[in-house]
């Protein structure tokens, strides 16, 4: 926007005084710019707050199999004021050890995945349908899909993604529900709103599946390019 010209040295001074920059504008309340960096500031920091209280509740959840039998919470990984959420199924051994999500072999992948497109951990948000790690590495039961799915959505709106990444069919199931199989539901973008927040949604392989059957690599690959596509589609900025 282009800056006032005052022509008046009393108006310059006056101007200087109380620290005001002007911008042109046809509506008169909007000739002051907005300090955006201050604003973004106090909401960044509400949403860290709002992270670390659902964080609180997610791990003083009562009678649950799940945390009963894990070591740690495995809540997020990532960078929480980007614009692209991943979502797994649940924590393995070495999440449940380290207390983050995709740190096992899997992980490594997905970090593969992830630089294929120039991401990594610092440039997007990660996280889990389920919080804590399901015993001998079972899949999480529709009953603690269920439980947990509050926790997830209200993750999701705090993040407020522009693109939601769903790895495999839990997390498909999850947030979706089951009208379509990952293998044809994976490489399209679904409308659906979450609480507030309305991200494209793509779902894809997860990178576990995609490690015992290496031949369905290229389709996951089809849909890392859809991601990168629609980052410049919708100018995502990439925060580090
Ligand atoms: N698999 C997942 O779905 N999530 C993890 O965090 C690790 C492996």
């Amino acid at each position: 926007m282009k800056k006032a010209n005052f022509k008046s040295n009393k108006l310059k001074l006056y101007h200087k005084l109380i620290n005001n920059k002007l911008v042109y504008d046809n509506k008169s309340l909007n000739r002051y710019e907005k300090d955006i960096n201050k604003n973004s500031m106090i909401n960044s920091k509400g949403k860290l707050d709002q992270l670390s209280l659902l964080r609180d509740k997610i791990n003083s959840i009562k009678n649950c199999e799940l945390k009963k039998n894990a070591t740690n919470l495995v809540f997020s990984d990532g960078n929480p004021s980007s614009k692209i959420m991943i979502i797994g199924e649940g924590p393995g051994a070495n999440e449940d050890k380290e207390g983050k999500p995709f740190v096992g072999r899997a992980g490594k992948l997905l970090d593969k995945m992830l630089e294929a497109i120039k991401l990594n951990r610092k440039n997007v948000y990660i996280s889990n349908v389920v919080n804590f790690r399901p015993p001998m590495n079972r899949k999480p039961t529709e009953e603690e899909i269920k439980r947990y799915l509050p926790f997830l959505l209200r993750h999701i709106e705090l993040i407020n993604p522009k693109i939601l990444l769903l790895l495999g069919s839990t997390a498909l199931n999850a947030i979706v529900g089951n009208i379509e199989v990952i293998s044809k539901a994976r490489g399209k973008w679904i409308n659906k709103k979450i609480g507030k927040t309305n991200p494209c949604i793509i779902a894809s392989f997860h990178p576990a599946f995609l490690m015992r059957q290496p031949d369905q690599k290229k389709y996951a690959w089809e849909d890392l390019k859809m991601i990168r596509k629609k980052m410049s589609e919708l100018k995502i900025k990439l925060h580090e």
